[in-house]
């Protein structure tokens, strides 16, 4: 084989979806002239953005990714008793920096795992790192915006399935969103398939806000790259001193709304329009929903998933759920 150089084209083995950003700039545009504006979070995720949410992971007041390592790591015995996945394709959904997946591939032992995530660049550089270190696992990346649409490349074995979804990232979306998503999960899974899922759950509003306004200020400027984002794609001028990082529980709808404020009135420019903010306005960036186990399982339970068993960590921070086609 001819040795590959950096400046090549993305390998066979990668996809991309064209259309990722084509109507950007209209769509984003628009929803900045709402009345209540807001920037869909998958904004927060470009290569700086992954890089300040992998940081996000490491810090002391960021409970969820040390907890649901902690759960896993207590549970997953029980995990792969509870439903058989050796030899399945492992669909990473969301994948980052692949890392998540990799610590599991001796226990779960898929055949084949195929990483998905928005962010194509950062996902390729983790799966080139990844493929010398298991060269019996088959490996696919895809970039695509699965939120939208999973759509999998064809040739990618039917069943089983080992649909992987951790992080709570399902948080990001809206109750009924989030049914929807799960139903499009459900219905690329095989009578022997199986999801692995993980819920954040409904706790202390301080424990809850702390970890989404940090002490380091890494989520606040997490939350502020996204206008960094915008400025590039979609040709605004966000001057990012005229923004702060706000993150508020809201426990009757229990989700984390992250928001940016203005801390003076400014106006955002763009070719062919324009919106101004008064000081104290506020743009929509991002919610983390959260749930309790019974709400959750009721929810998988609506798309068509039954829990063949769930698992809380020490505290009941988060949760660990095991699903299968109902
Ligand atoms: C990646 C959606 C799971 O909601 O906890 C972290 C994103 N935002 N800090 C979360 C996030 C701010 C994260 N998810």
């Amino acid at each position: 084989m001819p040795e590959s150089t950096p400046s090549e084209a993305a390998p066979a083995d990668f996809e991309t979806s064209s259309d990722l950003h084509t109507d950007l700039d209209r769509s984003v545009q628009q929803l900045l002239l709402d009345e209540r504006p807001s920037i869909p979070p998958r904004f927060l995720y470009d290569e700086l953005g992954s890089r300040l949410f992998e940081v996000i992971t490491a810090l002391p007041d960021y409970y969820p990714t040390r907890t649901e390592a902690a759960l896993l790591e207590s549970s997953i015995a029980d995990i792969l008793a509870a439903r058989p996945v050796a030899g399945s394709t492992m669909i990473d959904l969301g994948a980052g920096n692949c890392a998540k997946a990799a610590a599991l591939f001796e226990h779960a032992r898929p055949a084949h795992y195929v990483a998905v995530d928005v962010s194509a660049d950062f996902l390729e550089q983790a799966l080139s790192q990844l493929r010398p270190r298991f060269p019996d696992i088959e490996m696919t990346g895809v970039g695509t915006d699965f939120s939208q649409l999973l759509d999998l490349p064809a040739g990618i074995a039917a069943d089983p399935r080992l649909f992987f979804y951790p992080g709570s990232s399902i948080g990001n979306f809206s109750r009924s969103e989030a049914i929807e998503f799960l139903k499009s999960v459900r219905a690329a899974m095989g009578p022997e398939s199986t999801l692995w899922i993980t819920a954040d759950l409904d706790k202390d509003p301080a424990v809850l806000e702390r970890a989404y306004d940090d002490e380091l200020g890494v989520t606040a400027a997490f939350n502020r790259n996204v206008l960094l984002h915008l400025n590039r794609v979609a040709k605004t001028d966000f001057e990012l001193a005229d923004w702060r990082h706000v993150a508020h529980y809201d426990r009757a709808a229990m989700r984390i709304q992250m928001h940016l404020e203005t801390i003076r009135a400014t106006t955002v420019h763009w070719p062919g329009g324009e919106r101004r903010f008064a000081k104290g306005d506020r743009l929509h960036t991002e919610n983390s929903h959260k749930y309790t186990v019974e709400s959750f399982s009721e929810l998988l339970a609506i798309a068509g998933l039954r829990t063949v068993e769930h698992w809380t960590a020490p505290e009941d921070w988060m949760g660990f759920f095991v699903a299968a086609p109902a």
